[in-house]
């Protein structure tokens, strides 16, 4: 088994190997005790891990009950959250009881808050079960849900007590799904591992998914670690979401995944950052076909100037201008402040 430690919160490990969710009882009292849990996912994952999770938790002396919800992005919510904090209330949950969020970020980040607001903040512990999650959403402590003004508008930061990653739970992801969540993987190896990109640039993926996870898991924990709260490094994870995000909104969340996206706006950044000189000549052309292996696309017919208004995301962009991540080679990373005007220039390639 694999281990990571994050010192963020009150410092947590990240426990990552093929089948330990079997082992995720004794795993967690090991780390909080005995004390009550409450396992939040949903239907989908329910059907294929709730037994498993419960019986873990009952073999290892951990009274635990069950809040499933409807899978996808529609129960990051209001209406779920008062679902699980209502179950909880009647069921007796105290402050001193934790959550176990099993699933993927939708899970992850919709439990995460609830166990951030109940009774003013209560423990939690994340079992990922998706390559995005895994990689990322469920290492870092940022915790939300959605509402109509906004994905994530309402939110905390709260750090899990532990995340135990099972990689065999990927095998159950739909292809399109595993491919999605692969391009914030590939998104870590440009930004700070070249070691990484090599890896999964010429090894075969799923064969070495245990040691592509840790080497995901300790990016992203160090770079929480320098910057918890969104200050400063943790910026460098936006690589590729300037574009990402405008894309999204110019498909109104419809039609094209966020994994997509994020891969559309890394390969559009690094061929004009390429083109004006602004990394090393090549790295566009590796991208791309890393990006290709792992299914995802690298190019769209959005227009580039629809996306530049949409990527003004509020007004403070136009008078402190725009934090752009560049790859000035795989593995390095820096944040270009561009003026808005600079920024549409760029923009022109
Ligand atoms: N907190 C963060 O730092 C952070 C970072 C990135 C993204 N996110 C959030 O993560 C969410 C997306 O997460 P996601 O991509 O994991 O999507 P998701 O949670 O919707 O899961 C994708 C689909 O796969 C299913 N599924 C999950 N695990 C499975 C498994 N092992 N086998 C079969 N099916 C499985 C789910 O039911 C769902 O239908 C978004 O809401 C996004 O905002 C959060």
């Amino acid at each position: 088994m694999e281990k990571v430690t994050v010192n963020a919160g009150v410092g947590y490990d990240i426990l990552i190997d093929k089948g330990i969710l079997d082992s995720a009882g004794k795993l967690i009292a090991d780390v909080i005790g005995k004390r009550k849990a409450l396992v939040v996912t949903d239907d989908n994952v329910d059907g294929y891990y709730g037994e498993r999770i419960m019986h873990s938790l009952s073999d290892a002396g951990i009274e635990a009950m069950k809040v499933v919800f409807p899978h996808g992005e529609a129960s990051k919510s209001h209406s779920t959250l008062l679902k699980i904090y209502e179950f909880m209330a009647v069921n007796g949950y105290t402050r001193s009881d934790f959550i176990v969020a099993l699933g993927g970020g939708v899970v992850g980040d919709t439990a995460g808050y609830a166990a951030a607001t109940y009774m003013r903040g209560i423990d939690f512990v994340q079992i990922p079960t998706t390559v995005l999650s895994q990689a990322d959403s469920s290492v870092g402590g940022k915790t939300a849900v959605n509402i109509n003004g906004g994905k994530n508008l309402v939110g905390a930061f709260h750090q899990p007590r532990l995340v135990i990653c099972d990689t065999d739970t990927l095998d159950t992801l739909t292809p399109e799904f595993f491919s999605d969540g692969m391009a914030e993987v590939v998104k870590h190896g440009m930004i700070k591992s070249a070691e990484l990109f090599d890896i999964l640039s010429n090894k075969d993926i799923k064969a070495n998914i245990v040691e592509i996870m840790k080497r995901n898991v300790t990016i992203k924990g160090r770079v929480v670690e320098n910057d918890e709260r969104e200050k400063g490094e943790r910026m460098l994870l936006n690589f590729g979401h300037t574009l990402a995000h405008a894309l999204e909104k110019y498909y109104n969340y419809t039609g094209l995944t966020h994994g997509s996206a994020v891969a559309i706006g890394m390969s559009t950044f690094t061929h004009i950052a390429e083109r004006r000189g602004m990394c090393q000549a090549g790295i566009a052309d590796k991208l791309d076909a890393l990006l290709e292996k792992c299914g995802l696309p690298l190019t769209d017919d959005a227009p580039l100037h629809e996306l530049y208004t949409l990527s003004l995301r509020d007004k403070k962009h136009l008078a402190s201008g725009m934090n752009i991540v560049i790859c000035s080679d795989i593995g390095k990373s820096e944040v270009v402040k561009m003026s808005v005007d600079e920024y549409a220039e760029f923009l022109k390639g």
